[in-house]
């Protein structure tokens, strides 16, 4: 599908843009003219990406970066900056999770993805501050249900989430002044992701992921980029502190978006 957004000239920045949802969403934006930064953990993931990226004809750049990392986030917008100018876009989707009991999950564990998903998007925002360009900058938080939906084997990726939708609505209020939107966006199950990988490892529980969908299948990556690339548009000027769900209705709470589905999804995934 071509998309109806331009984003010739603009800077568009994506934190965790190497693999899944985030990259489909960084090649939305390339297509549709923008430049590219991209940052994640392992410069392997990201000099693929930016290889990947600049096939669309635009510039792209990447950094090792991980988000844990105050210092090293604030760099990478510094270096943005000074190679492909102030920042119009920035998308924060680095986040991590695995399924497991409240009880399998280790003080280590739980404080990983609260560092990822919740600390990371606090550091990519604050750091990424002072080189948006102001007025007219967007932000789009890349979050999940379970930020409003309690799902067993999810605690710690429910309270990570919930805390990325409540600085979403913060920063809206604080920064709207400046001119700057910020909105969350949360996918449903998203096909041949690693996160659906995880959540869903094999055919059984896939089934049941999609037969709990009111639209009855999964989504896309292309689904996310076109929500990102209409927030971050002009056409999406009067939005901002919103959290959209992008999910075939899952978040309207069938059966198995409940506590006892996904009980029976994980223990049907052994
Ligand atoms: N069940 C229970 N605990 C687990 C686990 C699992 N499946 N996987 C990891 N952990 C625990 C580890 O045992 C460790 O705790 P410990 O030190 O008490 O033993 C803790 O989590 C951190 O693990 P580690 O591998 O050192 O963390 P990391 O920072 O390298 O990786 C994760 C973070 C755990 C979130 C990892 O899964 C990851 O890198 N994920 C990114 C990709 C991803 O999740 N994509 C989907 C996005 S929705
Ligand atoms: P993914 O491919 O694993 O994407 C995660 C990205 O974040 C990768 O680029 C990863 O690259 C990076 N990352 C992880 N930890 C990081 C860290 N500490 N610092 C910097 N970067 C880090 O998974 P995905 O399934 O597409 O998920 C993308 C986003 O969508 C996440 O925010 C997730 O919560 C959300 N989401 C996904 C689904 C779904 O169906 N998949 C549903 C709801 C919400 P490195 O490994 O190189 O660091």
């Amino acid at each position: 599908m071509s998309t109806p957004f331009d984003f010739s000239g603009k800077t568009v920045f994506i934190a965790g843009g190497t693999s899944g949802i985030n990259l489909g969403v960084a090649h939305a934006f390339a297509k549709a003219g923008a430049k590219l930064a991209v940052i994640s953990r392992k410069q392997d993931k990201v000099d693929a990406a930016v290889a990947a990226l600049k096939t669309h004809g635009g510039e792209a750049v990447g950094f090792a970066v991980d988000v844990r990392d105050y210092a090293a986030v604030e760099a990478a917008f510094k270096e943005t900056q000074s190679r492909l100018g102030a920042i119009d876009v920035l998308i924060s989707g680095a986040a991590g999770n695995f399924p497991s009991p409240a009880l399998g999950i280790s003080p280590n564990g739980f404080k990983s993805v609260v560092d990822i998903d919740l600390l990371g998007t606090f550091h990519v925002l604050r750091s990424a501050y002072p080189y948006l360009n102001k007025p007219g900058a967007s932000i789009v938080n890349i979050s999940a249900p379970q930020a409003y939906i309690p799902m067993e084997f999810q605690m710690h990726v429910c309270a990570a989430k919930a805390g990325v939708d409540m600085v979403t609505r913060v920063a809206a209020m604080e920064w709207a002044a400046a001119g700057v939107r910020i909105n969350s966006v949360t996918p449903g199950p998203i096909d041949g992701t690693e996160g659906m990988n995880r959540l869903a490892p094999n055919e059984a529980t896939r089934k049941l992921v999609a037969e709990s969908v009111p639209l009855g299948h999964f989504g896309s990556t292309d689904d996310i980029a076109n929500a990102c690339l209409w927030l971050s548009s002009p056409y999406a000027r009067y939005v901002t502190g919103v959290v959209l769900p992008v999910d075939g209705g899952w978040s309207l709470g069938g059966l198995s978006v409940s506590s006892a589905g996904m009980k029976k999804a994980f223990t049907a995934a052994g």
